[in-house]
C-alpha cells in the first residue's frame, strides 16, 4: 500500500468531493428575498418569527416555542424561567460547549459539573444525585452531539428533589429518546439555529415548553424584562425583571422556515453517512465509534470516533499522543478531523479562576452557600472527560449532500492509516502540542 501521506505520499481523500454546509437551494434563497421586499425585517410577532415558532413547535410536538437569537440566549432564558437565581446550583455535564455553564453563571448561578458516561460521553446520570445541595435548583443535561442524554433517571432524580430539567438541546433537533422528542423531554429546552447545525438560521436559537408560565417567563426576559403585549397594542415600556434584545430577525427566520420543510431528507442523508461510517469503522480493530444504545434517535450533529491503541497491543504510546498522531495522518490524507473542544468546561480558566464578573462573583457572593465560596475547580475530578478527550476526535462533513462515495473515501482514509501503523506511532513521537491547564500526566 503507498506511503502515508504524512510521509509524502498521495492523500486518499479528493478534495473536490467535499461539499460545503448548508446546502443552500433556491427556495431558501426565495425566501430570504421576499422578506426583504416585504420590508419588514424584525418584531417579535412578525410572519416569519411566529411562522418557525409554530412550525417548529409542531414539528417537536410542544405546546410553545419561542424564537431567540442564539442557542446561547436560549439557555440563559430557560435558566431564568425555571428562577435560577444568585447563589442557586444548577447540574450540568463537564463536556459541553461551555455555553452551557455560561447560562448559569448568566444568571448568577453556580455550575456544578458531573464527569460524563464512558459509553455516550453524555452525563453520568449516576454523578448527579451525591452532587444535590439545599441550594440545588436544575439539572442541565446536554444531547451531546445530537445523542439524547439518559432522560429517565435524570427526571426521576429531579422529581425527587423538586428540580428543574432544561434539556441543552442546541445540537439535537430532530433527536428521539424512547419514542419522545428532543424538547419535550424535561421542563424546557433550547436548540441552537446557528449556522454549523442542522438545523440552520445563520444565528438563532428556540426555547421548547409545554409549561405556559415557562413560557412566558422565557419570553418575557428575551423581550427586555417586559411583558409581551398584543400585537398592535401600545407598549408599556416597564421592565418588570433583568431582561435582554434576545430578538431574531425576519431572514434568519425565514431561511430556517425554508430548511425546516426539508428536514427530515436531510436528517435521512446524514444518518446513512453516518450509519455507513459506525458499519465500517467499527470492523477497524482500535477504532470505536459511538455507540447509539436502543430507544435512541441521535441528530448525529457531530460524529465521533474514539481510539483505543492499547486494545491493538500498543501501550508503548500514550492514547492522546497516539489519537493525535492518527488525527493528523488522517488530516494529511484528506479526512477532514477536528477536536470538538479539548478540555473539560470546568478547566477553562473563568472556572479555575472562579472570577466570571470580576470580584469572584458569582462565587463570592454571599449568596452561595459556603461550600460554594471555598470551592475549586479540578479538571482531574472528570477523569472519564479527561479520557474522551484524549482518546477521541471528530470527522466532519459528514452531512448532505456530501454521500457514501465521500463516506468511502474516509473509510478508505482510515485503513490505509491503521495499515502503517508502525509510521504513525514513529512519526506520534514528533509530535509536541498543548496540554491542558494543570495537566500533570506524562505522555
Ligand atoms: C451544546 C451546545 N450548547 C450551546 C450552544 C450555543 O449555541 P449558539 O452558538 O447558537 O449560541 C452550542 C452551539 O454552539 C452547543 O453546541
Amino acid at each position: 500500500m503507498s506511503k502515508l501521506a504524512i510521509n509524502g505520499g498521495q492523500p486518499v481523500v479528493p478534495a473536490e468531493l467535499k461539499k460545503p454546509w448548508p446546502p443552500i437551494t433556491q427556495e431558501d434563497i426565495d425566501s430570504v428575498v421576499k422578506v426583504l421586499k416585504r420590508g419588514v425585517l424584525w418584531g417579535p410577532m412578525e410572519e416569519e418569527v411566529t411562522g418557525l415558532q409554530n412550525e417548529f413547535a409542531a414539528y417537536i410536538g410542544a405546546k410553545h416555542a419561542l424564537v431567540v437569537n442564539s442557542g446561547t440566549a436560549a439557555l440563559h432564558a430557560c435558566v431564568c424561567a425555571c428562577g435560577i437565581e444568585p447563589g442557586d446550583e444548577v447540574i450540568t455535564p463537564a463536556y459541553s460547549f461551555w455555553a452551557t455553564a455560561q447560562s448559569v453563571l448568566a444568571q448568577n448561578g453556580i455550575p456544578i459539573f458531573t464527569d460524563i458516561d464512558p459509553e455516550t460521553y453524555n452525563m453520568d446520570v449516576n454523578d448527579i444525585e451525591h452532587r444535590i445541595t439545599d441550594r440545588t435548583r436544575a439539572i442541565l443535561p446536554v444531547h451531546t452531539h445530537g445523542l439524547p442524554a439518559d432522560m429517565d433517571p435524570i427526571n426521576a432524580i429531579a422529581k425527587k428533589y423538586n428540580l428543574k430539567v432544561i434539556e441543552d438541546a442546541a445540537q439535537a433537533a430532530g433527536s428521539r429518546y424512547k419514542g419522545r422528542n428532543a424538547g419535550v423531554l424535561g421542563d424546557m429546552a433550547a436548540f441552537s439555529l446557528n449556522g454549523s447545525k442542522n438545523l440552520p438560521a445563520g444565528e438563532g436559537g428556540i426555547v421548547t415548553t409545554n409549561d405556559s408560565e415557562l413560557y412566558e417567563r422565557a419570553r418575557k426576559m428575551s423581550m427586555f424584562g417586559e411583558n409581551v403585549i398584543p400585537k398592535g397594542s401600545i407598549r408599556l415600556y416597564d421592565a418588570q425583571i433583568m431582561g435582554f434584545n434576545y430578538r431574531n430577525n425576519e431572514m434568519a427566520d425565514a431561511f430556517c422556515r425554508s430548511f425546516l420543510r426539508r428536514y427530515d431528507t436531510l436528517q435521512g442523508q446524514r444518518t446513512a453517512n453516518c450509519e455507513y461510517l459506525n458499519q465500517e469503522l467499527g470492523k477497524i480493530a482500535g477504532v470505536k465509534p459511538l455507540p447509539i444504545p436502543d430507544g435512541y434517535v441521535t441528530s448525529y450533529h457531530l460524529y465521533k470516533v474514539s481510539l483505543y491503541p492499547e486494545k491493538i497491543g500498543i501501550t508503548s504510546v500514550h492514547p492522546k499522543r497516539f489519537r493525535w498522531a492518527v488525527q493528523k495522518a488522517l488530516r494529511e490524507e484528506g479526512v477532514p478531523v477536528f477536536e470538538w473542544h479539548n478540555m473539560p468546561v470546568p478547566a477553562q480558566k473563568i472556572f479555575l479562576n472562579k472570577d466570571a464578573y470580576g470580584k469572584g462573583a458569582p462565587w463570592s457572593s454571599s449568596y452561595c452557600s459556603e461550600a460554594v465560596r471555598q470551592m475549586k475547580y479540578d479538571p482531574n475530578d472528570y477523569p472519564r472527560t479527561v479520557d474522551m478527550f484524549d482518546r477521541s476526535f471528530c470527522i466532519d462533513d459528514i452531512y448532505p449532500p456530501n454521500d457514501l462515495q465521500l463516506m468511502q473515501y474516509f473509510v478508505e482514509a482510515f485503513h490505509k492509516v491503521f495499515n502503517h501503523l508502525d509510521e504513525v506511532i514513529e512519526f506520534s513521537r514528533t509530535i509536541t502540542f498543548p496540554t491542558m491547564p494543570e495537566e500533570k500526566r506524562i505522555i
